[in-house]
């Protein structure tokens, strides 16, 4: 199962995987309005909402029964300052990019367990592993991911179930029509935020093709001993920069690449 495949990544690995043999179950919050998938089934879901995970799971299992391999993919992204940023615009941006991961990881748990065999890809972000001004909490939710995901893998690996990080840079997607900004601003901020999104937005329309994360995916639950972190396409070099170049060194670099002042 694939949460979120009406568009952009999810909707790539949604059609990768149904390529390499696949039955594959892909969620979207409105089958109405959702574009149909070539051999996948779409089911609806929203992963805010305790009743939809539970009932989408329940009609997947018992078509499918128990399911071996989900892909949390669903997600958007909250752009402003953090001083901008009210907690419950936060508080949303966590019901959905990690408490909608917690929600419907938890709901298909139970079953994988049972069954002693399951693969769990959690789709991250290099946001994960590095700072991203005026993306502050959506940086936030995704770095709550990876301590989520490493931890869990610790967990349930007595189970047979590993879990995955895929840690995709800059994607080409409809991420920039879909984010959401804090609603109230600050003029203190307004000059750095707007040139900084920008260049993240523009970054994103020049980014790394879909295809490129859904063949990570594919990696990390189909190889015999999956690693934690698949760093994708530019978050490869990105890794290892945030790994092996000096903290200072990789502050000052970040810096001048969002030209902050
Ligand atoms: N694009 C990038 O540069 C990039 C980089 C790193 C990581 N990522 C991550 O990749 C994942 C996919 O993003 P994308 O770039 O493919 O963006 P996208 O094209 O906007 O797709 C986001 C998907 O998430 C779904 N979604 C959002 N909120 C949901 C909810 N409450 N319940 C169920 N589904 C929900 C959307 O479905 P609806 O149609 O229902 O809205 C849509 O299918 C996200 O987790 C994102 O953080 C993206």
């Amino acid at each position: 199962m694939t949460t979120g495949v009406s568009s952009g990544i999810g909707r790539e690995i949604a059609q990768f995987l149904t390529e390499r043999g696949a039955r594959v179950f892909g969620t979207v919050r409105d089958p109405q309005s959702a574009k149909a998938i070539h051999g996948v089934e779409l089911v609806r879901m929203d992963v805010t909402e305790d009743a939809s995970v539970k009932e989408a799971v329940q009609n997947v299992v018992g078509k499918a029964g128990p399911i071996q391999f989900l892909v949390n993919n669903a997600g958007y992204a909250l752009t402003g300052a953090l001083e901008e940023t009210s907690v419950e615009e936060a508080r949303q941006q966590f019901e959905t990019n990690f408490f909608g991961v917690l929600r419907v990881t938890n709901a298909i748990l139970p079953e994988m367990r049972q069954h002693g065999y399951g693969r769990i890809v959690n789709i991250s972000s290099a946001l994960g592993f590095v700072p991203a001004p005026y993306w502050g909490i959506y940086a936030a939710s995704k770095h709550a991911l990876e301590g989520y995901t490493e931890t869990l893998d610790h967990e349930v690996r007595r189970f047979g179930v590993r879990t995955m990080l895929v840690e995709p840079a800059y994607t080409k997607t409809k991420i920039n029509g879909n984010s959401k900004s804090a609603r109230s601003t600050l003029e203190v901020y307004a000059a750095e935020r707007k040139r900084v999104v920008e260049v993240a937005q523009q970054n994103v329309e020049s980014g790394d093709d879909p295809r490129t994360v859904a063949e990570a995916v594919f990696q990390a639950l189909t190889v015999k001993s999956p690693r934690l972190r698949y760093p994708v396409g530019q978050g490869v070099a990105l890794s290892r920069l945030r790994r092996f170049v000096p903290a200072g060194l990789f502050d000052r670099n970040l810096r001048k690449q969002f030209q902050l002042d």
